[in-house]
C-alpha cells in the first residue's frame, strides 16, 4: 500500500497521542518510506497498523524502532576519520580536556572508532564522553559493546586505513585489533574491551527535545547521519541548540553526505564534514 500525506498525518497523530514521541518534524518522504516499509514487513494494512499502536503499547514502541534507521558501523567513512586525525586531532592536543557528545550514536560503534583515535594519540584520560539515542535497545547493544563476528573483515580494513596505515598521521602499523576487541569465534562475537566502555555515559534521549544537558558545554558534538531524518527547519533548530551546547573553538561533527546549509554559515564555519563553531 502507498502512504499519502493525510495517512501521514493520522499516523504521527495516533503515535503522539499514545506515547511521548513525535513525528512531526521528520522529513515527509523519509517517513513514508519507513511506513510503507513497515507495512510490508508486518504484513498489514494501514488501519490495522494504527489500531495496533493504539491497543499494545509495545507493538508502539516496535514500530518506533523501525522507524528510526540504526545503520552504523566501526570507523565508518575511513577518509573522514583520517582527515579528522590529520585536522582536529591537533588541535584537541591542546586542550586540557576534552568533552564529547555522541547525538544519535546508535549501537555504539562510532563512539569507540572516536575513543580507540583518543588512546593512540594518549588523549583519552582527558576526555569525558556522553553518548545517546532515541532507541533504548541500540544503547543497550552500545553498553555491552558486542558486535556480531561477521563484521570482523570489515571493522579489521577500516581500523587498519585509519589506525595502522593513516597517510596523513603516524602510522602505528603494529597496533593489533585485538587491542580493543576480543575476537571470540566460538561465540561468534567482537567483544569490546572494558576500558573503553567504562568511559562512556550512555543514555537514552529524543532530539525532539533539544539538549538534555542544562549547563555542561562539549568541545565535539558528533551527530552522523542522524539529522538527515528531520525537516530542514528542525535541523536548524537542532543546529542551534549544539551552538550553545559547545565551548568556544570546539567542533560539531555531521555525516559525509550531510550538510548545514548557508542559514549556518554566521554560527559554524566548515571543514570537509567538520564545522568549527564561530565566535560571535
Ligand atoms: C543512521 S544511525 C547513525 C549512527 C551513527 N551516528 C553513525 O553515523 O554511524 C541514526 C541514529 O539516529 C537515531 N535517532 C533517530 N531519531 C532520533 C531522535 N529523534 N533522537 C535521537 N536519536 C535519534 C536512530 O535511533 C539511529 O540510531
Amino acid at each position: 500500500m502507498s502512504v499519502g500525506a493525510n495517512e501521514l498525518k493520522r499516523f504521527i497523530t495516533c503515535v503522539q497521542k499514545n506515547s511521548t514521541y513525535n513525528f512531526s518534524e521528520y522529513s515527509e518522504n523519509s517517513l513514508i518510506r519507513r511506513i510503507e516499509k513497515i507495512l510490508i514487513d508486518n504484513t498489514c494494512t494501514f488501519d490495522i497498523l494504527l489500531e495496533r499502536i493504539r491497543n499494545d503499547s509495545d507493538y508502539l514502541h516496535s514500530i518506533v524502532k523501525q522507524i528510526t534507521v540504526n545503520t552504523t558501523e566501526l570507523f565508518r567513512d575511513p577518509k573522514f576519520w583520517q582527515d579528522f586525525r590529520h585536522d582536529i586531532i591537533p588541535e584537541l592536543q591542546k586542550k586540557e580536556s576534552i568533552t564529547i557528545w555522541h547525538a544519535g550514536c546508535s549501537t555504539g560503534q562510532e563512539v569507540y572508532s572516536m575513543l580507540i583515535l583518543l588512546h593512540e594519540l594518549k588523549l583519552l584520560e582527558r576526555a569525558t564522553v556522553f553518548a545517546s539515542d532515541i532507541n533504548e535497545d541500540v544503547i543497550e547493544i552500545a553498553q555491552k559493546g558486542e558486535y556480531p563476528y561477521r563484521f570482523y573483515d570489515d571493522y579489521k580494513e577500516a581500523f587498519k586505513q585509519v589506525i595502522k596505515f593513516n597517510p596523513y598521521g603516524k602510522p602505528f602499523k603494529h597496533t593489533p585489533f585485538e587491542k580493543y576487541f576480543e575476537v571470540n569465534a566460538k561465540k561468534s562475537i567482537l567483544q569490546t574491551a572494558s576500558f573503553l566502555k567504562n568511559k562512556v555515559q550512555f543514555f537514552t534521549h529524543d532530539l525532539i527535545a533539544l539538549s538534555p544537558f542544562t549547563d555542561q558545554k562539549f568541545d565535539i558534538i558528533f551527530c552522523r547521519n542522524v539529522l538527515i531524518y528531520f525537516k530542514a527547519d528542525y535541523q536548524k533548530k537542532i543546529y542551534e541548540c549544539f551552538y550553545h551546547s559547545l565551548n568556544p573553538e570546539s567542533y560539531l561533527v555531521l555525516g559525509m553526505q550531510e550538510s548545514m546549509g548557508w542559514f549556518m554559515n554566521s554560527l559554524f564555519q566548515k571543514k570537509n564534514s567538520v564545522y568549527c563553531k564561530w565566535e560571535i
